[in-house]
């Protein structure tokens, strides 16, 4: 499959894993290790279709309020994942960027995300931001705060440049799944232009080919950032096309 223009990042709100689990008498959790087995495909489909920057919604800064056991069996995921998929990351060349709130973490899962995000510190090919204890109103108050610390001004530039993922550029494409059409408060700022795709498909069921449809759907679009058709495509270039 070859697809016109794929979307240089693509960012996840992977929803659904409860609902998958509960149509099937499981424990909330099952869902969860199954999203884990969707998630590691993703990385592999994304990298393989030359999206740069993988960016998803693993625990949001509201996930604290879920049942105590179902917080500390998405704590146990992580930490036991990144201790298990680094080895195949590397290969993939995959690197690892922790984003969110870490004070609020067990030292456990704090030290797994600095050895994760420093053995795929020289990858290359697909950036990996796992946003966990995250929220997009947390990271424009903690940009701010850490501005007013300095005593810089601020402005749209600084507040960008502060924001916990200052290291990559805006995502193209931003996808939900679980059939919510919300952004829950992912990615508030960055998602400014990105292009939105809903699908009804709950997490575990998200696969290659799903990604697939996201990726056509994309790249179908027109991105005019406020500018008006004619503009961003001159008429006789839409003709050919
Ligand atoms: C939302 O589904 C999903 C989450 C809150 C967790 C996402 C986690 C994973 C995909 C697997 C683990 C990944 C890491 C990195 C730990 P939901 O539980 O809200 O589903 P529901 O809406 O059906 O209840």
């Amino acid at each position: 499959m070859t697809l016109a223009r794929i979307p240089h990042h693509v960012a996840i709100v992977m929803d659904g894993n409860g609902r998958w689990a509960t149509r099937r008498f499981l424990p909330r959790v099952a869902g969860h290790k199954k999203g884990m087995d969707a998630l590691r495909a993703c990385v592999k489909h994304c990298g393989e279709r030359g999206v740069k920057v993988l960016t998803v919604f693993a625990f949001s800064s509201e996930n604290w309020n879920r049942p105590p056991e179902e917080v500390s069996s998405l704590m146990e995921l992580l930490a036991a994942a990144l201790a298990r998929e680094v080895p195949q990351l590397n290969v993939e060349g995959v690197r690892i960027h922790f984003v969110g709130d870490r004070a609020q973490l067990s030292e456990k899962v704090r030290a797994g995300l600095a050895q994760a995000e420093a053995a795929t510190a020289g990858n290359q090919r697909l950036v990996f931001n796992i946003c966990f204890n995250y929220g997009g109103r947390w990271d424009i108050a903690q940009a701010a705060a850490k501005l007013a610390a300095r005593g810089e001004a601020i402005t749209e530039q600084s507040l960008d440049r502060a924001m916990a993922l200052a290291h990559v550029p805006d995502p193209d494409l931003v996808i939900r799944t679980g059939g919510e059409r919300r952004l829950s408060n992912f990615l508030l700022w960055q998602a400014a232009y990105a292009e939105l795709y809903f699908s009804d498909k709950l997490w575990p069921e998200f696969d290659a080919a799903a990604l697939d449809d996201a990726l056509a759907d994309y790249a179908a679009r027109e991105r005019r950032f406020g500018k008006t058709s004619e503009q961003v495509t001159p008429p006789a270039a839409k003709r050919v096309a």
